[in-house]
């Protein structure tokens, strides 16, 4: 995680570093710290912790101005957020400045090493021994100091370094973690991504692994570390500027709720089209025929949120196209040897396209020489970069930390690859197609009927704010939505919440239940539904408050549970992207009602590039 920027150039390189930081803010906002030289040729570095604002509000005081530097916002992997922590890091002599991403895993042994040898270490970081061994190595040159110290360092990092005696350039490096290289007239970047640079560039230049690149304001060198010149294309990115706004919301996660029934819509507009004999087709995802129809099995590999959307598929692919179809933790995925063949087809599922854990999945998916459908929302993204296949969410920029949108986008796109499936393996006919598609058009009216009456959901939060556990419930399709329930609420109002198999309760964690024990409890119209009831019962004979997430008209349920939210009715198959609304927004209210930060949780960051 973290973002790191640089700058090289005529502009003030104060002012484009903190545009830049606030846009790279979604990787990490433990702290912030920029280093520049200034005319006097002096190495001047200013941190602080917390929002990048912080650091802005405090040099706004003593305007400072200098035509190269470079910053970085923090996600803390080793050691606290403090300002001692905060990058960029100096040697003693506080004459070379460094910014890192990534994890520098052999670093207690470099740190052993380099204290036998006097050194003398201020932070509890592991980026610090890049920047005493790069001391240590300098004989003439920045740029060969910094390649003779990558041949001890083991890990992941992008780096940005500066030498006060070097005063015109920034060495940086690509290893494992994201660096691009933007190129301008008289001035050039680096940065962890795109839209940190955007305004101000569309020239850029993706590193590759082992690249080390020396950027003045005129000049560009990459070389690798045995010092062989290396090219690399200049692109020119087409991505339009967004600057997306709160638009009269209090957060953006709320705004992004409300998103959602449009973002459906168009996905479905985009997808499906109508022939001139009003046949139904699918607007192809240009995924070959062959790819489809010779699939044997599915591995669906994600993160959080995403991995829920996946847990969905599951369902879908095994009911109706009965592909056997394993979902993984992209985190356990790449370490357990799945057991992958040429037929395989692996889905990977990421709003961000960047996460490293589902980037490195991927990556061992391909090398297994498998097919890799990559949905994603993040145009242009690593995944979306290195999949046979890229489905986007088209969801547009998800700001909030908690997602909400991408899920819904993400259940959509893998609801139509489903009948691509379908379709494309002869297993529906024309009829069934439509019947599919005329359950799946009901559910951008259905999220808007929701959303215009959420009374219930900011009544039931205002009861609900002051507990310390929740379990969530859920059988079959709804199973994964009681896991995003419960992700949602612990990760915007940190109160802990369990999100559980109902069926699975018996097995353990019933014993929780008590009489202060909100239970939340998925109880649409299924063909499960009796059972879901049951497991509702034997949570209210252990004293649990009972709140249900149920089927409009439903006259049952109001006898059975202490609290109802009523969802409109629709097909079972369909029903996970009715009941998953009520809990964001539960998740919502109660946060907003604890005074959290909604949109930029504690410890987290909208992006994990780090394993
Ligand atoms: C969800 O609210 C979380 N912020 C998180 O679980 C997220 O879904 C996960 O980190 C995966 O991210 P990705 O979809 O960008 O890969």
């Amino acid at each position: 995680m973290c973002g790191i920027i640089g700058y090289v150039g005529t502009k003030n390189a104060v002012d484009v570093i903190f545009n830049g930081l606030n846009k790279l803010e979604y990787r990490g906002y433990d702290s912030a710290g920029i280093a520049i030289v200034t005319s006097k040729n002096k190495l001047l570095i200013k941190k602080s912790i917390g929002k990048v604002d912080n650091l802005k509000k405090k040099i706004e005081k003593y305007p400072i101005f200098a035509n190269i530097g470079i910053g970085h916002t923090r996600w803390a992997t080793h050691g606290k957020s403090s300002k001692k922590n905060a990058h960029p890091h100096v040697d003693h002599k506080k004459n070379i400045a460094l910014v890192h991403n990534g994890v520098i895993e052999n670093y207690s042994e470099l740190k052993k090493d380099l204290k036998k040898s006097g050194c003398k270490f201020i932070s509890e970081t592991d980026t610090e021994v890049i920047v005493h061994l790069i001391k240590k190595n300098y004989t003439y040159s920045l740029f060969n100091a910094v390649r003779k110290t990558l041949n001890v360092l083991t890990g992941s990092y992008a780096l940005g370094i500066l030498y006060k005696n070097e005063p015109d350039r920034i060495v940086c490096v690509k290893q494992d973690s994201p660096l691009i290289i933007g190129v301008g007239n008289n001035e050039n970047f680096i940065a962890s991504d795109i839209s940190a640079i955007l305004p101000y560039t569309r020239d850029m230049i993706f590193l590759e692994n082992g690249d080390i690149a020396e950027i003045t304001m005129d000049k560009i060198i990459i070389k690798d570390v045995k010092n062989n010149i290396k090219i690399r294309q200049i692109k020119n990115i087409k991505l339009k500027i967004i600057d997306v706004k709160k638009n009269g919301y209090n957060h953006f996660m709320l705004k992004e709720i409300f998103e959602q029934p449009s973002i459906v819509e168009n996905i479905l507009k985009d997808k499906i089209i109508n022939d001139k004999d009003n046949k139904v087709l699918i607007n192809e995802f240009k995924i070959k025929g062959n790819d489809i129809i010779n699939v044997s099995n599915i591995y669906i590999v994600a993160c959080g949120t995403s991995y829920h959307s996946g847990l969905v598929a599951k369902f879908l692919f095994e009911k109706f196209v009965k592909i056997p179809t394993e979902v993984d933790f992209a985190s356990e995925f790449k370490y357990r040897d799945p057991i992958l063949k040429k037929e395989s087809l692996v889905i990977i599922i990421s709003q961000s396209g960047e996460t490293a854990d589902t980037l490195s999945s991927l990556r061992i998916a391909k090398n297994k020489g498998c097919k890799t459908i990559a949905i994603c929302n993040v145009v242009g993204s690593f995944i979306s970069r290195e999949a046979t296949y890229v489905l986007y969410t088209h969801c547009g920029v998800e700001k909030s930390v908690a997602s909400t949108k991408s899920f819904v986008g993400q259940l959509t796109i893998l609801y139509m690859l489903v009948l691509e499936f379908l379709i494309k393996r002869e297993i529906f006919g024309n009829y069934e197609i439509k019947k599919y598609i005329k359950e799946l058009v009901k559910i951008p009216s259905k999220i808007s009927e929701f959303l215009k009456e959420t009374k219930s959901v900011t009544k039931i939060a205002e009861i609900f704010k002051n507990k310390k556990n929740c379990l969530y419930l859920g059988r079959h399709i709804n199973y994964p939505i009681a896991l995003e329930g419960a992700l949602k609420l612990k990760e915007i109002s940190y109160i802990h919440a369990e999100g559980y198999a109902a069926g699975e309760m018996k097995h353990g964690p019933i014993a929780l239940i008590d009489k202060s024990m909100p239970v939340v409890v998925i109880a649409v119209e299924s063909k499960i539904y009796q059972k879901i009831i049951s497991n509702i019962e034997e949570a209210r004979a252990r004293g649990g408050i009972i709140i249900a997430i149920a089927s409009k008209f439903d006259k049952e349920i109001i006898h059975k549970s202490d609290h109802v939210i009523y969802v409109p009715r629709v097909n079972e198959f369909i029903s996970p992207f009715l009941t998953v609304i009520p809990l964001q927004l539960l998740a919502y209210y109660i946060a907003v009602l604890r005074g959290c930060n909604i949109d930029q949780p504690r410890n987290l960051a909208k992006s994990v590039t780090v394993e």
